[in-house]
Order: C-alpha cells, then structure tokens, then sequence
C-alpha cells in the first residue's frame, strides 16, 4: 500500500490544510476552499473504508475522526478542516478541548457547524431554524446546541429531521429520479410539519448540495438555504485572516492530494461525481503509522 510522507517526527514549517470526511461528501467543501482559496495547498482525506459515519454512536465516530486527524497532523497538516457534519457533532468539541493540547499543540482543528451557524445569525429574519442531517448529526443535538450559543440570540426555535436515505441516494447517483424527489419531498414536508415558520434550513450534510435540485422543488418559497461549502470556504478567508500565526504555516503551492482508506480507482470514479472533475487518489492506512 503506497502512503504519503512521514512528518510526524521533523514537522515541517508549512504544510496543507486538512480536509477529512467520512468519505466523498467532504468534496464539496474542498471544491468551495479551493475557489474561495487557491493558493494554500489541501490535503483530502476520505475514510471511505469506515463510511458513512451518519449511523455509527458517538464512541466510533469519536475514535475514528481522532485517528483520520493524527494521520493528518503526521503530514504535516497545520489545520484539519472536518468537513463532516457527523465528525464535527460527535468529535470535534472532545477533540478540540481533550486531545489538540496533548497530541498537537499549536495545531487547530475546525469543523463545519460553527461557520453554518453564524451564517444563520446574518441570514434569519424571523429566527426559526430548520436542520437537515443524518442521523448521527441529529441526534447529538449539535446544531440546537450551537445555535443557542453561537447565533447571538438571533435563534427562537430551532427543529431537525433526519434524512437517512439521502447519503445513499446520492451515492447511488440518483441525484435526479423520482424516488429521490418522494423521499426528498417527505422529509422536507416532515421538517415543515415542526415548524411551520422555518425561514432558514441548514443542508447539514456534505451530501445534500447535490440534491439541491430536489430540495428546491420540495422547499416552500422565500426559505433561505445554508449551503455549507461555500460558507465553510468565506468563514475560513475570515479565519486565517485573523490568524497569522496559522496562516504562516500553511503551504502555499496551489496542489491538491487525494487520499482514501479504500481502494483509490473506487475513490476516483466517485471523485467524478462530487467535484465535477477526474482526480488521482492514494490509498492510506490509518491505523499504521505512515512511512516514507
Ligand atoms: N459526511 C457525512 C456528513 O456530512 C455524510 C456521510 C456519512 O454518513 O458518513 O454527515
């Protein structure tokens, strides 16, 4: 099995941003980063052999999130972006306040649920908020929790509705039939049926810009959607801005690397379908250190 470049002993002074996901999914995120950012280099990582994390429990998706970010601090990675919504419910926050200091410090982890959240904060005009996720996403409760927090008080009710069947319908690229648009419809109906005043719905899932077609068939007029790769990618300008310290130590040649934790041809075929365009994929194993 080929394996990238081993860091974790001589870190080097500048080095890509790490994009994890589950999976594919994360691709539309790292195709916002790349237009809004150009020049840092990105290192994509999809554990598609773990894939999808949307129905693991807390522990797992904990576990394996923590590992896919020491693999990528092992890289050389300065700042990992997860930009899995389920990473970022269920591993972010113990990451970030338990492990970071121990394993990394200096180094930042950053999910996606934050930047979605101070979108809302702008974009709500009557403060009645619609989440749809998986159901890992959903039940860890993030999305209310950081929107009590985050929205500086903008939030009156915040409702959710679990979507399991729309990860696998876009993997199956049935991003157009007609039994995506009834279970697109369905749920969409369900969230209304909650909270009839929604008048901003965050898409908390890599998967779901892909069904924006649907979605927008389904959606009741004059509803704001928070579509997160090209919000992550704004929020992200913001944020390096405001840090030079992590700033200085990305890498900046304008490259792309694709790693998977499955077979790379599969990774590549699929690759297709999310980011509009071929790639070339490595497979990695996490659970080995890496070797030079
Ligand atoms: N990437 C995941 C998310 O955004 C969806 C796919 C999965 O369940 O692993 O929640």
């Amino acid at each position: 099995m080929s394996q990238v470049t081993d860091h974790s002993d001589h870190a080097p002074l500048r080095g890509p941003i790490g994009v994890f996901d589950s999976g594919y999914g994360g691709l539309t995120v790292l195709r916002e980063i790349r237009k809004a950012l150009p020049e840092p280099d990105l290192l994509y990582l999809g554990d598609n052999a773990r894939t999808p994390y949307g129905t693991r429990s807390f522990r797992v998706v904990y576990e394996y999130t923590l590992e896919a970010v020491r693999y990528l601090f092992a890289q050389g990675c300065p700042l990992v972006i997860l930009a899995c919504n389920t990473a970022s419910a269920k591993a972010l926050r113990n990451i970030q306040q338990q492990d970071l200091e121990r394993i990394a410090p200096g180094r930042r982890v950053l999910g996606v649920i934050r930047p979605s959240v101070e979108e809302v904060a702008e974009v709500t005009r009557n403060g009645h908020v619609g989440v749809l996720g998986t159901p890992g996403t959903v039940s860890s409760l993030s999305y209310p929790i950081e929107l009590e927090k985050w929205a500086g008080g903008k939030v009156v009710s915040t409702v959710q509705e679990a979507c399991p069947i729309w990860v696998p319908l876009v993997e199956n690229n049935e991003l157009d039939s007609p039994g995506t648009d009834w279970f697109v419809e369905k749920n969409i109906r369900q969230l209304m049926g909650k909270d009839p005043l929604i008048d901003t719905v965050i898409l908390g899932c890599t998967h779901y810009p892909l069904l924006l077609k649907s979605i927008r068939k389904f959606m009741p007029p004059g509803i704001t959607l928070i579509d997160q790769g090209p919000v992550v990618a704004s929020r992200l300008t913001d944020y390096l801005d405001r840090h030079p310290d992590i700033n200085r130590q990305i890498s900046q040649g304008g490259s792309t690397l694709f790693l998977t934790t499955e077979a790379a041809s599969l990774f590549e075929s699929m690759a297709a379908l999310f980011l509009g365009e071929t790639v070339t994929a490595q497979t990695v194993s996490l659970d080995t250190p890496p070797s030079s």
